[in-house]
């Protein structure tokens, strides 16, 4: 086989900005194509526009050598293979809207000759069908479209790139060895390593990529709901998880009760997977009930942090943790932004704090721009010290599960509050330490 020369990775977020510069990294000539022309300068700066561990490095490492950013389509024309990485956020009736992909697709076929051949690889996660119909909109090109779902986990998304636990590759057809064989040259690291590859037809690629994510917020979901009765009967959940997963069958991933799942993906995968099942007649009783537990988890917290305090008019609170999981800034869906609404709607005063800079910086765009500061009044604060946050409050929230709680200075904290009341979101943090100091704690289910 001819050496693949140029590779073309389309959108430059979370996934196709790790890709391509995980690409550059294996030695690929790769060419990042977004709209944002904001990113693409930062990008070709070497600037990072999100917080990735170990991103920005890489990224430094190879930008303007094997690897360039641009707005423009022309550079696909010398690439064999297209990577499609752009957003497939939620539609307003739950299903994933595709029009950045297709808009994608439309430029490609602007922008390519008929004849030359290109594969075209959609790693976006998309509803079963949709390479079909990519297929179909390029019909008279020379093409091969293949479905290469992404599994990243944002935090760990550089590890994860280098380490996957398995490669789902879905074709056409089968027989045609052409785009097989490109795919496993483009891998052939992992193949190398040892990775599993999953060679199958389209529609099971992108079945996988939704039956991953919704088993995994089932299990989220499960534990979450399991662990309202806990609270009410005086159980701990974290015991009861930890016994459960060490039986090996269910293991201890994914099974902490907190305040529910949120980021770009499960809750985006799990409604239009739902849409999936409706639009086939079929009703999806279990991920419907999934994502019903889980909208309804963080109201039933937020009543929790109510009833203590009678009203939550003029009360302040220090928020500890802003994005939807530890170490990344991504505010998407985040259970920590919804809370902070639900306190700044009750009249509550709000202090936020997390440990990812860019997290704390996206926030105050966030309640700056898009909230408006006029709407909330000057009622939310981002600060960039958890000392400073906790001064006066009439409460602490954790809402993300960063370990690193545990190793603050709590004598500290107890003196600067000025109430001792801990309501731990996310049951990180070891209540026996914490209440030494004078706190009173609540947990989720504990
Ligand atoms: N973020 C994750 O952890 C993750 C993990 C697995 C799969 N996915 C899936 O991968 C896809 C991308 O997710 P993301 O988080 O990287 O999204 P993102 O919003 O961070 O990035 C998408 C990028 O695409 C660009 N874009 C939009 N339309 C474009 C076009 N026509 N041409 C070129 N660029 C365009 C945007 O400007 C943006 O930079 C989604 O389908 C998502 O569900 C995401």
């Amino acid at each position: 086989m001819n050496k693949i020369k140029k590779i073309s990775v389309i959108g430059s977020g979370y996934v196709g900005l790790i890709q391509g510069v995980g690409l550059a990294e294996l030695g690929f000539e790769v060419v990042g194509i977004d709209i944002d022309e904001t990113k693409v300068k930062a990008l070709n700066k070497g600037e990072c526009p999100l917080y990735e561990e170990g991103l920005e490095e890489l990224l430094k490492k190879h930008v303007n050598k094997n690897l360039v950013f641009t707005t423009s389509y022309e550079p696909i024309k010398e690439s064999e293979i297209i990577f499609l990485c752009v957003g497939t956020p939620q539609d307003k009736d739950g299903n994933a809207d595709l029009r950045f992909l297709f808009s994608a697709v439309e430029k490609i076929k602007e922008t390519i000759d008929k004849n030359d051949y290109k594969v075209i690889v959609i790693k976006s996660t998309v509803p079963v069908g949709t390479n079909r119909k990519v297929k179909e909109l390029l019909k008279d090109y020379n093409v091969d479209v293949v479905s290469n779902p992404e599994f990243l986990r944002e935090g760990i998304a550089v590890y994860d790139f280098f380490n996957p636990e398995r490669i789902v590759l879905g074709f056409e057809n089968l027989d045609n060895k052409k785009p097989i064989e490109i795919m496993k040259h483009v891998y052939k690291y992992f193949d190398e390593k040892g990775i599993p590859f999953i060679i199958t037809n389209w529609e099971t690629a992108e079945l996988t990529k939704y039956a991953s994510n919704a088993f995994l917020a089932t299990k989220i979901s499960f534990i979450n709901e399991l662990a309202k009765l806990s609270d009410k009967v005086k159980a701990d959940i974290k015991t009861i998880s930890y016994a459960m997963g060490l039986d090996k069958r269910i293991g201890n991933k994914f099974l902490n009760a907190g305040i529910g799942y949120g980021g770009s993906c499960f809750p985006k995968d799990v409604k239009a997977l739902i849409k999936q099942f409706e639009n086939n007649d079929i009703e999806p009783i279990l991920i419907k009930a999934t994502d019903i537990v889980n909208e309804e988890q963080i109201k039933w917290f937020f009543e929790k942090i109510k009833n203590y305090y009678g009203n939550l008019n003029g009360k302040t609170f220090a928020v500890l943790g802003l994005a939807f999981k530890p170490n990344t800034d991504d505010l998407r869906e985040s259970r920590a932004i919804k809370l902070i609404d639900m306190l700044l709607e009750n009249g509550a005063i709000v202090k936020g704090f997390d440990y990812v800079k860019k997290a704390r910086k996206n926030a105050t765009n966030l309640y700056k721009f898009d909230k408006s500061m006029a709407f909330y009044g000057y009622n939310i604060y981002i600060l960039d010290d958890l000392y400073e946050t906790v001064k006066d409050v009439d409460g602490i929230i954790v809402t993300v599960e960063y370990n690193e709680f545990n190793n603050e200075n709590w004598e500290k904290i107890s003196n600067l509050v000025k109430r001792k009341v801990i309501f731990d979101g996310r049951n990180i943090l070891v209540p026996e330490k914490i209440k030494k100091f004078g706190f009173t704690y609540f947990g989720v289910g504990r």
